[in-house]
């Protein structure tokens, strides 16, 4: 579990005021706090994760070892992150630490906006959300998840969007190596009459890593 806060998510998935304007769905949220600061704004916003079905309080237990650990591999591998858009490493923990406490007053106050699910089935209607975010969930943990796998998803995620599916990066974690299917899954995805497109983001923290993958579905 991490917690990326909405400034974060903005960069990360090139996100513009129009963008926000239906209901945005965080995949994979975590701890993130992105639907917190979307809610203060005005913004619908609801996150899924098969974590939330633990509880608030037993994620508030979890969290802080899980931002140590995440905060420890990046320590480890320090020559493979670059820290422009972050300043500084301190100043990257604190927004992890700022981010996962409002998400922590926002999933008690708000339970029903955190759907304990998970992919590749999500308990949703088809075409009930205008956007779907995935953040380092799919290719950044393609070392155990598979191109089916990812496929399944993907096509899970676009079959509730109205628009567009956005995932963000689009590196494995640890090594920050491109994953080699990517690919052949676009061609897999485009086959079931998808519209796929790698484009570049203002953001890049794991090095060589500023592209989203969008996908959405033929006007
Ligand atoms: C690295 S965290 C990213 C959290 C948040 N999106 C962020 O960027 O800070 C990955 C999240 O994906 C969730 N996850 C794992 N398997 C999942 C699945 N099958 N479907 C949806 N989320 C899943 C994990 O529980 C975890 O919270």
């Amino acid at each position: 579990m991490s917690s990326r806060s909405f400034a974060e998510y903005r960069a990360m998935f090139a996100i513009g005021d129009r963008d926000l304007d239906g209901v945005v769905l965080d995949c994979g949220g975590g701890a993130s706090s992105f639907v917190a600061e979307a809610r203060a704004t005005g913004v619908r916003a609801l996150a899924a994760d098969p974590l939330y079905a633990l509880g608030a309080a037993v994620l508030a237990d979890r969290l802080p070892a899980d931002l140590d650990r995440g905060n420890a591999m990046i320590d480890a591998n320090a020559d493979r992150f670059v820290w422009e858009w972050y300043g500084s490493a301190e100043r990257r923990r604190e927004m992890r630490v700022d981010a996962g406490s409002e998400f922590m007053a926002d999933i008690r106050r708000h339970p029903g906006s955190y759907l304990a699910a998970g992919l590749p089935h999500l308990p949703m209607a088809g075409d009930s959300v205008d956007m779907v975010l995935c953040s380092h969930l799919l290719f950044t943990w393609a070392g155990h998840l598979d191109r089916e796998w990812h496929r399944s998803a993907i096509t899970e995620m676009s079959r509730i969007s109205r628009g567009e599916v956005r995932v963000f990066p689009l590196v494995r974690l640890g090594d920050g190596e491109p994953v080699d299917f990517l690919d052949a899954l676009q061609a897999d995805l485009r086959a079931e009459g998808l519209v796929c497109a790698v484009r570049r983001v203002p953001y890049e923290f794991q090095r060589g890593a500023g592209h989203m993958l969008t996908v959405g579905r033929r006007p």
